[in-house]
């Protein structure tokens, strides 16, 4: 079973006008009375989060792991008129982008689990050498705590219709006893009540406490620390409730890193 990632036209299947539009509130909502001009997504995937950063007159850059997620960012953002300076890279080392620095770094689309607990710690040290002075650290995740507290295993979703096909799709999510997740997902496309493709998916996550990336931002100096649902236009819940949600944190005016 492969990667979600590699079948980048699967994974944007479920994309509309009205998703784009919540991205564009979200981060109107995430960008308010900051001074945000230059964001770098260091798991941009094919841009679905990031891309309406664009109409609020942001210069968008982004690296992703997978070079077909790369591809349909490309793609996407040439179909609305805009550039987007991307780059294949791993976040654990974001040498890609040299001594350049942006006035927002963040990691979006649940992405931080993918590496083990220390790497998201590295993860967050390297996208901090590329925030300017003064600028910030972003990045949203499930909420994990909850996850584990619960422990649910199947997911299904609304089908999507397009034209006589109808898209379904499941999860069903393994909890290994190393602490590692499995993420099953199960995608079948029919016609007349019929399956006539099926595609199955696996995603392998290390869930990490909201704490360890917190306390790794207090650590990098970093002060402001907002911890908000995702999307954060949403209304504001206890975060044991929230399924998912973004941390922004400030970065000192006065830090020596580049
Ligand atoms: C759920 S997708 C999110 C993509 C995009 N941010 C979005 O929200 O649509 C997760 C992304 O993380 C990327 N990814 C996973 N591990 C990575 C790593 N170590 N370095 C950079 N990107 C990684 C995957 O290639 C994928 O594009």
């Amino acid at each position: 079973m492969g990667s979600l990632y590699s079948r980048a036209e699967i994974y944007d299947l479920f994309e509309n006008e009205q998703r784009y539009e919540a991205y564009r509130k979200h981060w109107e909502t995430i960008f308010e009375g900051k001074d945000i001009r230059s964001m770098l997504d260091v798991s941009i995937g094919s841009g679905s989060v990031t891309l309406p950063v664009t109409e609020l007159g942001v210069k968008l850059s982004g690296s992703d792991l997978s070079s077909e997620m790369l591809k349909n960012c490309e793609k996407k953002a040439s179909a609305k008129g805009v550039h987007v300076t991307l780059k294949q890279s791993d976040f654990r080392s974001l040498d890609c982008w040299g001594d350049e620095n942006f006035d927002i770094v963040a990691s979006t689309g649940n992405s931080l689990g993918y590496v083990d607990n220390a790497d998201v710690e590295r993860t967050l040290e390297e996208m901090n050498r590329h925030v300017r002075p003064g600028g910030y650290l972003y990045f949203d995740s499930r909420n994990w705590e909850k996850i584990l507290a619960e422990h649910q295993r199947f997911y299904t979703y609304n089908p999507l219709f397009d034209g006589d096909n109808r898209v379904n799709v499941v999860q069903c999510w393994d909890y290994n006893d190393d602490g590692t997740m499995v993420f099953n997902i199960l995608y079948t496309f029919e016609r007349d009540n019929r399956i006539f493709q099926r595609e199955i998916f696996e995603e392998h996550y290390n869930p990490f406490p909201k704490a360890l990336a917190v306390d790794k931002l207090k650590a990098l100096g970093y002060t402001d620390i907002e911890v908000k649902c995702f999307p954060s236009q949403f209304p504001a819940v206890e975060f044991e409730k929230l399924e998912w949600y973004t941390v922004i944190a400030k970065k000192s005016e006065k830090s020596l890193d580049r």
